[in-house]
Parts: C-alpha cells; sequence; structure tokens
C-alpha cells in the first residue's frame, strides 16, 4: 500500500511542486487548501504533467470540522503543512490575520492530527525568523529574532510544534526553513502566480522582463556587501520541493527518534546580490532589463545565507540547480503564462 501524504496549501507555488514530487515519488497526495491565493488550475497542472493525480478538497485549515471530515475519510501518513500567509508588508498592516491564520490554523490542523492519530509532520518555515544574522552562514540553532509578526507566526508555530511533537503518541515532526524559493517546473506548467504588484524580486524582474512592468527598483546599493546590493540564498523551487520529500521519507521510516522535531535549512549555501540577479536574468532572456536604484527595503537584511550541512547529513539533500536554471525556469514560466493561471 502506497503512503498517503496530505498538503495543506497544496495549491499554491511552492505547495504545487512539492505535490508533484511526492506523485512522482509514488507519494498519494490529498491537498487541502481555500484557494485564497493559488488557483485549482495548478492542481489539474500537476495531474497533467506528473504520475498521478492529487486528491483535492478545499477548505481551509481554520475549519476544524473540515480537517476532521478529511482525517476521517481518508488514511493519511504524513501532513506537509505549508497552507499560511506570507506577505511580509501585509503581516505588519494586519497582524491578526497572520496570527488567526498561521497560528490558529495550525493548532487547529495539529488538534485534528493528535485526534486522528496522525504522527508525522513536515512545517513549511522560513529563514527570516533569525532576523538579521549576526553571522554567516546561518546556521539552525543560531538566534530567532523575527522583525514582522509574519516572522513571528512562524516561530510561534516551530515553538508550538517542538512542544506538541514531544507529547503526541508517536509524533515525529520536522521544521524546514525556506530561504529565496524562486524558479519554475522545467516545463513552464506551473509556478509563481503573485496577485497584485510581486513584492519579491524574481517575479518582479520577470513582469519587468515581459513587459508588463517598467523598471527594476533595486532597493538599496550601499549595504556592506561587496557590490553593495543585498545578497539572498535564492533556491529552485524543484529543489526545495525534493527536500520535502527527503524529509517526508526520513519520518516514515522512522529515522528520527519518537517525540522530536528537527530544525532544516533548505537553502544552496551560495548567496547572490540583487545586480548579480539582475545580471543572470539579462543573460536568461538575452536582452536588457530595466533597472534602477532605489533606497533601502525597510525591514531587509543586508545579506542572508544557508548553512546547508544539516541537510546534507541528516537527509543527504544538496541544492542541484543554479541561479542560471533559476532564471531561464522562472522565465519560461512566465512566458507561457503571462498572466499566471489567468481568472
Ligand atoms: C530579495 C532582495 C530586496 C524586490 C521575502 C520574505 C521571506 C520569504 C521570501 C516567504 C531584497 C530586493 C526586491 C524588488 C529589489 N517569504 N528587491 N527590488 O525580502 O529576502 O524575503 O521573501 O514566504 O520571508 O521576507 O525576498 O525577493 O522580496 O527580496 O531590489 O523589486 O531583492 O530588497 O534585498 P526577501 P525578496
Amino acid at each position: 500500500m502506497g503512503k498517503t501524504i496530505l498538503a495543506t496549501g497544496g495549491a499554491g507555488f511552492i505547495g504545487s511542486h512539492i505535490t508533484l514530487e511526492l506523485l512522482n515519488s509514488g507519494y498519494d497526495v490529498v491537498v487541502f487548501d481555500n484557494l485564497s491565493n493559488s488557483s485549482p488550475k495548478s492542481i489539474a497542472r500537476v495531474a497533467r504533467i506528473s504520475n498521478g493525480a492529487p486528491v483535492f478538497i478545499k477548505g481551509d485549515v481554520r475549519d476544524a470540522a473540515a480537517l476532521n471530515a478529511l482525517f476521517a475519510s481518508h488514511e493519511i501518513d504524513a501532513v506537509i503543512h505549508l497552507a499560511g500567509l506570507k506577505a511580509v508588508g501585509e503581516s505588519v498592516a494586519h497582524p491578526q490575520r497572520y496570527y488567526d491564520v498561521n497560528v490558529a490554523g495550525s493548532t487547529t490542523l495539529f488538534n485534528a492530527m493528535l485526534h486522528h492519530g496522525v504522527k508525522h509532520l513536515v512545517f513549511s518555515s522560513s529563514a527570516t525568523v533569525h532576523g538579521a544574522p549576526k553571522t554567516l552562514p546561518m546556521r539552525e540553532n543560531d538566534p530567532t529574532r523575527p522583525v514582522s509578526p509574519y516572522g513571528s507566526t512562524k516561530l510561534m508555530v516551530e515553538q508550538i510544534l517542538t512542544d506538541v511533537s514531544k507529547v503526541g503518541a508517536g509524533w515525529s515532526s520536522m521544521i524546514l526553513r525556506y530561504f529565496n524559493p524562486v524558479g519554475a517546473h522545467p516545463s513552464g506548467q506551473i509556478g509563481e502566480d503573485p496577485l497584485g504588484t510581486p513584492d519579491n524580486l524574481f517575479p518582479f524582474i520577470a513582469q519587468v522582463a515581459a513587459g508588463r512592468r517598467e523598471c527594476l527598483q533595486i532597493f538599496g546599493t550601499d549595504y556592506p556587501t561587496p557590490d553593495g546590493t543585498a545578497i539572498r540564498d535564492y533556491i529552485h523551487v524543484m529543489d526545495l520541493a525534493r527536500g520535502h520529500v527527503k524529509a517526508i521519507k526520513h519520518l516514515l521510516e522512522q529515522r528520527q527518534p519518537v517525540n522530536t522535531t528537527e530544525v532544516v535549512n533548505l537553502g544552496t549555501g551560495k548567496g547572490a546580490s540583487v545586480a548579480e540577479v539582475h545580471r543572470a536574468w539579462e543573460q536568461a532572456i538575452g536582452a536588457d532589463i530595466p533597472a534602477r536604484n532605489a533606497p533601502r527595503r525597510p525591514g531587509d537584511a543586508p545579506h542572508y545565507c544557508a548553512d546547508t550541512g544539516k541537510a546534507k547529513a541528516l537527509l543527504g539533500w544538496q541544492a542541484r540547480y543554479t541561479l542560471a536554471q533559476m532564471c531561464q525556469d522562472h522565465w519560461r514560466w512566465q512566458q507561457i503564462n503571462p498572466e499566471g493561471y489567468g481568472t
């Protein structure tokens, strides 16, 4: 009998790629998503390009009755919990939404799992829990001091999950801290489809490259980095997805002691500056991309980069895709789907 994985938020950018990798690795997948920032078309596309089709259930992680019905009607072996809000700026303007969806949604899910005896969970967290890092590369046990309500919700859920995992019968869980996920499936069939003006660098550059926006603004040219622009650890979403499959295998094969949680960074370990990303994009599309210098964006740290040793030692996982491939795959998705999934 194959194992069945529940992916909350499985229709979103990262979730759709994880669903695809799980199906291609022989798992059955149930996607539970309220479609607040995703399209059911992603699920249809995943079914088209993968070895299987996920079951899709529309629902919200704060809805205990919906979760209980799901666990009662499907034999779930493990959960990947991705459902949540993720816009840093919006979390400052509307913190209560973030605590409600991200924190209350997670506790509702954990309650339902405890009730139905589901014991394994992989949680989608973020390197942003560290705030401004004091040392580089960033290790999992470095101090955490989030600087936005979004980051605080991720850290709170990490703490709740760690405590629940200590006492849940047979529980083991893994917290994956993402650096900057970008790119798209090489087929160009699934990818990131941001609502409105993109906040993040890759989707913004993609829209400038496509002529949908006039000019990239480079936020900050006076950072203490070699070229003055901020450095991030961009990771291809397919590498990220493969990391989740490794984490699920690790838990299901009981390679982790019961009643423990492990925190693992998912990054490449190689940083790229905004100026380097801009150049990599110009090379990927074979044309100039208009850009102008702008002031720093409030709250941005100069440099983020993962220490990847634990992911390698524990999961045997390492990122494979280069920055050039991230740009090429993101660009293919943008060209094939100029309006994303459309309405
Ligand atoms: C990268 C760099 C910008 C846009 C955020 C969240 C994090 C995670 C990923 C999770 C920065 C610069 C950006 C632009 C620019 N989210 N930039 N012009 O801020 O590292 O991380 O997204 O769900 O939690 O904080 O990523 O892509 O927004 O920015 O110069 O138009 O690009 O200032 O230095 P960030 P990003």
